[in-house]
C-alpha cells in the first residue's frame, strides 16, 4: 500500500506548550514523518535548533530530508533510551523542551510489511525498529501462555486475554499462525460470539498489546520521561501526547513524583526525605482533540497531551 502522510493530532496545543522560547533548544523524540517538528520550525525563530530523534530508519531517511532543507533541524537514530547522548552529541546539555508523540505513525500501520496492522496481511513483525530486537514471531516462539495472557491483559485492557493467549499458542503450535491476518482471525474466534461485533474490532486490543511488548514500550518509556526531566533547563518543557490510559498513568505518574517532591509515607509527621520538587504541571488534565479533529482524523480520538515545566530550583 501507499505510504500515506502522518497527521499529526492535538498540533496546536502541543506546539503552544511546548515551544515557550523562540530562539531555544528542543528536541523532538518521536520524529516520525517530521510533522510536529516541521510546526515547531514555523513557531521558533532562525536562532533555534530542533533535534529529532526515532528508532524506526524509514524515519531518520525522512529526517535526513528534511536537514536538507533547514539548517536548523538535526535527525538521529535512537531509541528513547539514547536521548542524553544525542543531545550530549549536539553539545547540549540542557535544553528549553522535549515532546513525545507516543506510539506508532500512520505509515507504520499502513505499511503492510511491517505488520503493525490487522487490516493487511503481513508478516507477525511489529518492530519500530527493523534492523533490532526481536519480530514478534520469534517472541512468541519462547513465551508461555500465563505471560502471554498477562500482557495481553496489562497491555490492551483486554477481558479475554486468557482465552486468547490460549488460541495464539495452539494456533502456533499446529503451524497455522504465520501473518497479521492468522492473528486477526485468532482474535476474533477466541472472543465470544456476542462480543464480536462492537464499536471496536476483537483485535484491536490484542495488537496494541503486543505492539507494547515486542517494543518494550512501556520501560523505554520510563527511561525517556525520567531522563527529559533531567534534561530541561529551568522553565524547559515537557510535553508528552499518549494514546491509551496505561501509557498516559505511567507519564502521569513519573511526572507527579517530581512535582510532588517528598516521598515520606504519608503518616510521618514531617518530612525526612529531603526530596524537593523538581517540576510543575503545565496542564495536568489531559488535553483531548476537539470533535472537528476527532472526524478529520479518528486516529486523534484517544489522544491525550500532558505538560509540565522544570522549576528553577527546588524549592
Ligand atoms: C506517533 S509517531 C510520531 C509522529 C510525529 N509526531 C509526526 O507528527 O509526524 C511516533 C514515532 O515515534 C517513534 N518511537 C516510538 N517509540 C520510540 C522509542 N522508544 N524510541 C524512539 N522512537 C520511538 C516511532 O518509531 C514513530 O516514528
Amino acid at each position: 500500500m501507499a505510504n500515506p502522510a502522518h497527521i499529526s493530532v492535538l498540533a496546536a496545543p502541543y506546539i503552544e506548550a511546548l515551544c515557550a522560547n523562540k530562539d531555544g533548544r528542543y528536541i523532538d523524540a518521536t520524529f516520525g514523518r517530521g510533522g510536529h517538528t516541521r510546526l515547531m520550525l514555523n513557531k521558533l525563530s532562525e536562532n533555534a535548533k530542533v533535534l529529532g530523534l526515532d528508532r524506526d530508519p524509514d524515519a531518520i531517511i525522512a529526517g535526513q530530508a528534511l536537514m536538507k532543507e533547514d539548517i536548523r533541524f538535526v535527525v538521529a537514530y535512537t531509541d528513547f533510551a539514547g536521548i542524553q547522548a544525542a543531545a550530549e552529541q549536539q553539545g547540549w546539555s540542557a535544553v528549553d523542551g522535549i515532546g513525545f508523540d507516543l506510539g506508532v505513525s500512520s505509515p507504520q500501520l499502513d505499511q503492510a510489511e511491517r505488520g503493525f496492522s490487522f487490516m493487511q496481511e503481513g508478516p507477525l513483525d511489529m518492530r519500530m525498529d527493523f534492523d533490532a530486537g526481536q519480530p514478534l514471531m520469534k517472541k512468541l516462539e519462547r513465551i508461555s501462555e500465563s505471560e502471554l495472557t498477562k500482557i495481553i491483559r496489562e497491555y490492551g485492557g483486554e477481558k479475554f486475554a486468557g482465552r486468547i493467549a490460549r488460541s495464539i499458542l495452539e494456533r502456533l503450535r499446529e503451524g497455522k499462525l504465520n501473518t497479521t491476518r492468522d492473528l486477526e482471525d485468532v482474535c476474533f474466534h477466541a472472543t465470544p460470539k456476542k462480543m464480536r461485533h462492537g464499536h471496536i474490532h476483537p483485535a484491536t486490543r490484542t495488537f496494541q498489546a503486543l505492539r507494547i511488548w515486542v517494543n518494550d514500550e512501556m520501560n523505554q518509556i520510563d527511561e525517556a520521561i525520567t531522563m527529559a526531566m533531567k534534561l530541561l533547563k529551568a522553565g524547559g518543557r515537557l510535553a508528552v501526547i499518549s494514546f491509551h490510559s496505561g501509557e498516559d498513568r505511567r507519564v502521569r505518574d513519573l511526572i507527579e513524583k517530581q512535582v510532588h517532591g517528598c516521598l515520606c509515607p504519608r503518616e510521618f509527621p514531617m518530612c525526612v526525605c529531603g526530596f524537593k520538587p523538581t517540576m510543575r504541571w503545565v496542564q495536568k488534565k489531559p488535553v483531548r482533540a476537539s470533535e472537528a479533529e476527532i472526524e478529520a482524523n479518528p486516529r486523534s480520538r484517544s489522544a491525550m497531551l500532558r505538560v509540565a515545566e522544570k522549576l528553577a530550583e527546588p524549592c
